[in-house]
């Protein structure tokens, strides 16, 4: 993974010429007619909004037929911005094509495993592979960089619009052709992918490149490597047009930075961010909140893995959600001071810009019911008066612009070819859900206070770390088991679960035992899992307490003395057999946890595997689980940012610095109230 370019990140600048913190929204004109225009610009202003992304979804205004153009509107309105001091992160427009274009070329229409085409009447109904598709998206990107290389608004560009979001797998033959090719870099013989994707198997060999297909529906389970290969493609399909626009963008405007919105959250599988990560000059993400028990976790976990893959430089939140939302079954409005605490936890994370989805509430079309900054019932609301107040405190957090994260102690790690290849069919169990798990660990660390970074799998350095969390770390290719090996042997602190280590980059099993590619490492053998039924659990005894685990259990074999069993199955086929081991290797160790345990019981048993790494909690007791600690820094100064998870009031005693948000200092400490969130400076 290439380095972000952070240092061209598109901060704002104060009068001073001192950065600002961004703060904005996807702005979408359009939808208004002028007059409103002024009066977005006035509120923009008050709200002290400096970036909006214009022009997302503006190309069938731009281009109304294939060979007339329309930029009067949007040159109107990038001055107005400019006037208002308002800079403009202009998308491409790429996102959604129009009627023109589908009804001339119905041959851009992806295509589903079914070979049902998805056809236009919503967004993004385009193949990532067709070449004429991409003819003619990159005349537009073409045509809006030559006129807008030089407005003084323009403060980055936006390629596309969260690619991926409904069209990362297309079966088309369009996709057929590029996944040959894609299979030809990867494996330049057919011999060689004959070898990878096992097709030994169900008499499945190819002697042609022109036989091999995207992995459409199909009697039975189709080849896992050609699936695995198809998710690394589709992927890599959606990143070669991300690179495609910003070919264009580089040739025409080389000083402005180019980035596109990411979907680093929960639901968002099918792009492998952190191999995309270095290739925009800044990292941007999109985060909505879904409620649940663990929402404010993922939020965190979510905020924290896009700083990881930003190499904990500053990235842009490019949007998220004032309230509620429209595409969930049940859209949940925020309670009060959530607007402005889930927007600070983003910042706590790396965030120098905090931006909404989008700035006026649409009165038409899908997402009329979506929340924005300003709400259908205008500037006289609450949430209005909530987005006033939130430009305020950031205005109030100018001084962290450009700090970085603080490293944490802890990492756990993040991996997308196991997230998807442990999910696939024909496994021991279907039930598997490989985010929720490394969800399930950072939700016990938050439990427990301690600060944990979460990082990618591959191209991260442990060596900083004191404990290494590797949940579910299916796909082991050899030298990652090295440099955990390394990692261990170094006097690191491993910790690693149930259907890790299983199979290598092709998904073909490590042999000889389970976990295959850390058996030695573990000093632990495994020679069937034992999955568990829906509702089935089993007890285990720890030294702590007794816990229950679900889901997976395995009959562990110990290898040697040097292996200390933690806790033992209590109950199941595996009573009073190894649940959880630690084998010690010098100064290092490595543990092996078999079951799940949820994050409540992961928050018991951690404090056994946190002790030998020496990590405690950073919170005093009584604020454990109720408040997140997050770290950010630069040469001169600590920023400490305590935010309220909870509904209730907590006071955290013996804390010290300067308050740039939140209640004042007492003796007795710092009094947050409920979903509040307070930022302290302390001298570096
Ligand atoms: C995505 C899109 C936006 C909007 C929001 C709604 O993030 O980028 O255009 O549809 O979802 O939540
Ligand atoms: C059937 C098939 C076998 C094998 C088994 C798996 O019996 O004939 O080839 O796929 O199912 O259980």
């Amino acid at each position: 993974m290439a380095a972000p370019l952070t240092s061209r990140f598109p901060y704002a600048k104060g009068p001073d010429g001192s950065r600002r913190l961004g703060y904005g929204a996807d702005y979408n004109p359009e939808q208004w007619p002028r007059e409103v225009w002024e009066e977005d610009v006035r509120l923009m202003r008050e709200a002290g909004v400096n970036v909006v992304s214009l022009a997302i979804f503006s190309w069938a205004r731009l281009q109304p037929t294939s060979d007339t153009w329309d930029f009067t509107w949007l040159d109107e309105i990038m001055d107005l911005l400019h006037a208002g001091g308002v800079g403009v992160d202009l998308a491409t427009a790429t996102a959604s094509p129009p009627p023109w274009l589908t009804t001339a070329h119905p041959e851009i229409l992806p295509v589903t495993a079914h070979g049902e085409t998805l056809w236009p009447g919503a967004r993004q109904h385009w193949r990532p592979t067709s070449p004429v598709f991409r003819e003619h998206a990159l005349r537009l990107v073409r045509e809006m960089a030559r006129r807008y290389a030089d407005h003084p608004a323009l403060v980055a560009w936006h390629v596309n619009n969260e690619l991926g979001c409904h069209n990362v797998y297309d079966y088309s033959d369009d996709a057929a052709t590029a996944f040959r090719a894609w299979l030809r870099r990867r494996y330049t013989t057919l011999d060689a992918l004959n070898d990878a994707w096992g097709t030994a198997f169900w008499s499945q060999r190819y002697s042609d490149w022109a036989q091999i297909l995207p992995p459409r529906l199909a009697a039975s389970h189709a080849n896992p490597t050609q699936q695995l290969d198809f998710k690394r493609f589709s992927s890599d399909a959606l990143k070669e047009h991300l690179l495609a626009e910003r070919e264009v963008l580089r040739e025409l405007t080389p000083d402005v930075p180019v980035t596109t919105n990411f979907m680093v959250m929960s639901g968002t599988k099918g792009m492998d961010y952190a191999d995309w990560a270095g290739e925009v000059d800044f990292v941007a993400n999109d985060h909505y909140v879904v409620p649940g028990p663990q929402d404010r976790d993922e939020l965190s976990f979510a905020a924290n893995l896009t700083s990881g893959i930003a190499g904990h430089r500053p990235w842009f939140l490019m949007e998220h959600s004032t309230s509620a939302v429209n595409w969930q079954p049940i859209n949940l409005p925020k309670q009060p001071g959530e607007l402005a605490r889930d927007s600070l936890l983003h910042v706590a994370h790396g965030a120098d810009a905090v931006c909404f989805f989008q700035w006026r509430q649409s009165r038409a079309g899908a997402e009329k019911y979506h929340s924005a900054m300003v709400p259908h019932a205008g500037r006289d609301s609450d949430l209005f008066r909530s987005v006033v107040a939130l430009g305020d405190t950031l205005e109030r957090l100018a001084p962290i612009a450009g700090s970085e994260r603080e490293p944490a102690r802890v990492a756990v790690l993040f991996d997308w070819d196991s997230w998807w290849a442990s999910e696939q069919d024909s496994h021991p169990t279907s039930r598997l859900d490989y985010h929720r798990e490394a969800l399930d660990w950072y939700s016990a660390l938050l439990r427990l206070g301690i600060r944990a970074d979460v990082v990618p799998a591959h191209g991260t350095d442990l060596s900083g770390y004191d404990l290494v969390i590797a949940p579910v770390l299916h796909v082991l290719p050899q030298p990652l088991a090295k440099e955990l090996t390394r990692y261990v042997e170094g006097g690191g602190h491993l910790v690693t679960t149930y259907f890790s280590a299983i199979v290598d980059e092709n998904d073909h099993i490590h042999l000889g035992g389970y976990p295959g590619a850390l058996r030695e490492l573990l000093g632990i053998r495994i020679e069937e899992f034992g999955p568990l039924p829906d509702g089935a659990t089993v007890g285990l005894d720890t030294p702590a307490q007794a816990l229950t685990g679900s889901l997976w259990t395995d009959r562990i074999g110990v290898d040697g003395p040097d292996v200390e069993v933690i806790a033992r199955y209590r109950t199941g086929s595996y009573a009073d057999r190894p649940a959880v081991t630690r084998r010690a290797t010098g100064r290092g160790s490595a543990s092996y946890v078999s079951t799940r345990l949820g994050a409540g019981g992961l928050a018991a048993l951690l404090p056994a595997l946190l002790e030998p790494a020496g990590v405690g909690s950073e919170l005093p007791e009584q604020a454990r689980g109720l408040v997140e600690r997050v770290v950010r820094r630069d040469a001169g100064s600590r920023y400490v940012f305590l935010v309220n998870r909870s509904d209730e009031p907590v006071t955290l005693p013996g804390v010290s610095g300067d308050v740039l948000v939140g209640p004042p200092v007492s003796d007795a400490g710092i009094a947050l109230p409920p979903r509040g969130v307070a930022v302290l400076r302390t001298p570096a």
